[in-house]
């Protein structure tokens, strides 16, 4: 079958659009209406005029968009597309550790569940995370969940001392240090760009830190013409796309010690395949299904977060 032009057929036909993380397949990237980062993608759906949103990334950005669109339906090519992150701060839990900081400014990375949004005052992603954290008044205690590593990040620069969730994305968590000194000598004329939800000590080899919009833009804008990046495979088809005489590597990973080729893909967001996306779009399953109570109260937390970032 061909899967993009039926893909296109039905997109027409239901009058839907597929948005699309950079870290998806670059087949799915290449039939998507739109694809960004998390904080573009909320703006996307909360503004969409298609009636079916079709959500090529993982379980909690399609919630987001849900949440921002209540009466569209959203779709995901596969239910099962989790994310670390998410599963590192159930919400029962988090609300019992919120409970001993009665006085504290709940600021959740929008990687978590829609409950764990609930217990959130402002949401943020990592192209705003400084902004939104900047916003809250110097002497107000801030708790930053669910990413340990984002949030060390933000306090280093903020010179903030935020109470942080202990999570971590498996993916980032699995870039290392060691191994990318050893790369850069390697590739001596290579610029380090790393995600902010990378550890520390890959943080400190890199020259430039972003969200994947802020390295896809700084590899654009940058006159270096080789690049070492530190975050997940797929956002290198857009990089290589809009430079096509630059020269990509992604980072090394490891596990156990051991070098570890595969750990480079994230597995959630890996398990769209344009089989399911097609099969989604055409039978309009599964669909995200969130209580109007949980959208209400995630919403208000989105929403300061996109007032912010206007
Ligand atoms: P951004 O695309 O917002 O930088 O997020 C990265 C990520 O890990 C999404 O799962
Ligand atoms: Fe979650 Fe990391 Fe995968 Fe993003 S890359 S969805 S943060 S596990």
């Amino acid at each position: 079958m061909d899967f993009v032009a039926e893909i296109n057929r039905l997109k027409k036909e239901k009058n839907a659009v597929i948005l699309a993380h950079y870290y998806q397949t670059a087949d799915i990237q290449d039939v998507a209406d739109y694809i960004g980062d998390s904080l573009g993608l909320s703006q996307e759906a909360a503004k969409t005029e298609a009636d079916l949103i079709v959500f090529a990334g993982v379980k909690f950005m399609a919630e987001t968009a849900k949440i921002l669109s209540p009466n569209k339906k959203v779709v995901l090519p596969d239910m099962n597309a989790g994310c670390s992150l998410e599963e590192s701060a159930p919400a029962d839990k988090f609300k019992a550790f919120k409970a001993n900081y009665p006085d504290a400014v709940v600021i959740s990375y929008v990687n978590c569940s829609a409950e764990l949004k609930t217990l959130t005052d402002i949401v943020c992603t990592s192209t705003n995370a400084i902004k939104i954290v900047e916003s809250v008044p110097a002497d107000k205690q801030i708790i930053f969940a669910p990413d340990k590593n984002l949030g060390g990040y933000i306090n280093r620069v903020t010179g903030r001392n935020m109470i942080l969730w202990d999570g971590a994305c498996m993916v980032h968590e699995a870039f290392s240090a060691r191994m990318l000194k050893d790369m850069k000598e390697k590739y001596p004329e290579a610029c380090v760009i790393a995600h902010p939800e990378s550890e520390k000590p890959v943080l400190d080899l890199a020259e430039y830190i972003g969200s994947t919009t802020g390295l896809l833009k700084y590899t654009i804008n940058s006159p270096k013409k080789e690049f070492i990046v530190a975050t997940e495979s797929g956002i290198l088809h857009q990089m290589q796309k809009a430079s096509p005489d630059k020269v990509f590597h992604v980072a090394p990973t490891s596990k156990d010690g051991r070098a570890c080729q595969a750990c480079q893909d994230c597995p959630h967001m890996k398990l769209n395949t344009m089989e399911k996306l097609y099969n989604c779009l055409k039978d309009e399953t599964p669909e995200i299904i969130l209580p109007e109570k949980t959208i209400k109260d995630a919403r208000a937390a989105i929403d300061r977060m996109l007032e912010i970032s206007a």
